[in-house]
């Protein structure tokens, strides 16, 4: 698809989803002919979230409306990124294969009792409105099985066979802690792209605060885990979204002992941007949830 068909179709697409109102510039005619038909827009929404690979420069050209009275459409938000590189390492080491005391892993987020996913999709919620001092959220539920699906299914397409071999035939991408209520909850999806380091991405992550004394250690076992499922699916780089800072501390102490790099960054590609379509300005809104 050309860039300049796809932006002309993405700025339509704001017309078949924005509730009409008087914060939406009125529909460019003289550009775009008439307006999208009622059966194809609903006109029912107050925001829409857009997860791509386009890049940032050309979710900018896409605004909405025309001329003088356009706004922009879609604002990236998520993009602070971590990536702890491996130390070079004898490519026959596996990882131990047994899991930090409390963890058990699952092939696929269907294993998982939806009320679970939503108990740990409110809690997403409750703990950013306790952080943020906007006025609105605009939430995207990051454990809805869609989401963590199409984390999971995007990522496996090049998936060596010896790591699957190695694995039974499958990878575990779920990983659950229920020594407290809810569970601590990781979903992992090592990805394998042609030209790139093999990557094992934390899809999501939700942990059960535990007592003062138990933190380090509960971020010191989590690191084990990733780090012995990087070795056991052969990747060599671990890639974080939001993570909390207790564990970024605990790979920092791991990289001073064991060597390896931490990079913080800001990325580039599958950025996630909200377009807000209510009252008011989309500096008051911050977007919440949504997935790696
Ligand atoms: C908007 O309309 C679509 C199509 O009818 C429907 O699937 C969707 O649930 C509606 N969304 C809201 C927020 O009402
Ligand atoms: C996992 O469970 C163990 C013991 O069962 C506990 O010590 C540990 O803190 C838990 N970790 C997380 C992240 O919940």
């Amino acid at each position: 698809m050309s860039k300049g068909y796809a932006t002309r179709m993405l700025s339509l697409l704001h017309y078949a989803l924005a509730i009409p109102s008087p914060a939406i510039p009125s529909f460019p005619e003289d550009e775009f002919g008439t307006p999208p038909s009622p059966e194809h827009s609903p006109r029912n929404a107050t925001y829409s979230t857009l997860w791509s690979d386009v890049g940032r420069d050309f979710y900018r050209t896409i605004k909405i409306g025309r001329g003088e009275e356009s706004r922009e459409g879609w604002i990236v938000g998520a993009d602070q990124e971590v990536r702890y590189e491996l130390p070079p390492s004898n490519e026959e080491e596996i990882g131990s294969t047994s899991l930090p005391q409390g963890w058990r892993s699952f092939h696929s987020i269907s294993d998982i009792p939806s009320e679970l996913l939503n108990t740990l999709s409110l809690r997403t919620l409750i703990t950013a409105q306790e952080q943020t001092s906007a006025k609105t959220l605009a939430y995207d539920a990051p454990t809805s099985p869609g989401l963590l699906e199409f984390t999971i299914t995007r990522s496996v397409r090049f998936t060596p066979a010896v790591v699957l071999e190695r694995n039974g035939g499958a990878i575990q991408h779920v990983y659950i802690n229920d020594s407290t209520v809810p569970p601590s909850f990781l979903v992992l999806a090592p990805t394998y792209t042609p030209n790139e380091p093999h990557t094992l991405k934390i899809s999501y992550l939700s942990l059960t605060p535990v007592t003062e004394e138990a933190t380090r250690q509960q971020f010191t076992d989590l690191f084990t885990l990733l780090y012995s499922r990087a070795k056991e699916y052969s990747c060599t780089q671990i890639e974080g979204w939001q993570l909390p800072q207790p564990l970024i501390d605990a790979w920092q102490q791991w990289t001073r002992e064991n060597g390896g790099k931490l990079i913080s960054h800001v990325r580039e590609e599958h950025l996630g941007a909200l377009a807000w379509y209510g009252a008011g300005t989309p500096a008051d809104v911050e977007m919440v949830g949504g997935q790696l």
